[in-house]
């Protein structure tokens, strides 16, 4: 069981009524660690990496190494790249081995929107590979995307109906309210919208900025054909605090084990109850955990 393409594992997750978390992973072991916690709890997974962190590992790199673990932990598992402008990109990930890459033109006029991820499609189709869209625009900030409050905007059901016949695309990431990062105050769910797109789309919906939004909201939006919940904050931040908090406590600690020992229980932990609030525990039989 190598890396899978996401259109089936989302297709088959929105039939069940239950999410697939994306998880964001910033580092090779990061991968390791989320699909261990995907395993442990039965669970199928997404990874995806931004285009910074593309830049930063390689996407071969990455790919070789999301290859080998899913291997290991024998759970379905996808590679998708989050959050990219540049069909260069694109192509480099898919040659790499990712099974699914997001087109984000939202911050285009709708035209270019739908000319730009026709492009994608008609390249990664071919290859039985996922592509994902976005439409209205996702506030917050995720790596050099930066969408203020006041620019975010929310889809439009009839446009999003428009924009999967129009397109052809598999998997589609309407705004509705989240944004990416941590909230200021509770986030304001367009509840009504989703009920709304998902009437006029048969696609499975991807639910960006999962970070901090209280768990029955999540399971809200699952139930109503969310099935990408993607998650990045969160789980750095849990990752990074074990680390802080390990140093200020032993100031003079050298030992990496050590403080990687701590931030890996506390993000795969983070991970854990991410799986759990979309309800995809004991979905799958892994061969070995
Ligand atoms: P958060 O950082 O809010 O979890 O958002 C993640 C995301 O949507 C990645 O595209």
């Amino acid at each position: 069981m190598g890396l899978q393409s996401t259109t089936p594992m989302l297709k088959k997750a929105k039939a069940n009524k239950h999410g697939i978390v994306a998880f964001n992973v910033h580092s090779f072991d990061s991968i390791f660690w989320v699909l261990e916690a995907a395993a442990e709890l039965k669970s199928p997974v997404i990874l995806q990496t931004t285009v910074g962190t593309v830049k930063s590992l390689g996407a071969k790199n990455i790919a070789e190494v999301a290859k080998a673990a899913a291997e290991h932990y024998q759970v379905p598992t996808g590679l998708h790249l989050d959050h990219c402008t540049d069909f260069e990109v694109i192509k480099d990930a898919i040659r790499a081995g990712y099974t699914s890459v997001m087109m984000d033109a939202s911050m285009h006029p709708f035209a270019e929107n739908v000319a730009r991820t026709k492009e994608v499609v008609a390249l990664a189709s071919s290859l039985g590979v996922n592509v994902e869209a976005e439409l209205g625009k996702v506030g917050g900030v995720e790596d050099d995307i930066v969408v203020d409050e006041a620019d975010a905007q929310k889809a439009i059901p009839e446009e999003c109906r428009q924009f999967v016949e129009e397109t052809d695309v598999p998997t589609l990431a309407p705004a509705i309210g989240t944004a990416h990062g941590i909230y200021k105050g509770k986030p304001e769910i367009d509840f009504e919208r989703i009920a709304k797109i998902a009437e006029m789309v048969d696609v499975p919906l991807v639910l960006h900025g999962g970070s901090a939004v209280p768990e029955e909201d999540v399971r809200r939006c699952v139930a109503l054909g969310m099935a990408k919940v993607n998650v990045s904050t969160e789980l750095k931040n849990a990752y990074s605090e074990a680390i802080r908090d390990h140093f200020a406590n032993e100031p003079d600690s050298l030992d990496p084990r050590a403080y990687l020992q701590k931030a890996k229980e506390a993000a795969k932990e983070m991970a854990k109850s991410k799986i759990r609030m979309v309800g995809s525990e004991n979905t799958v039989v892994p061969a070995f955990v």
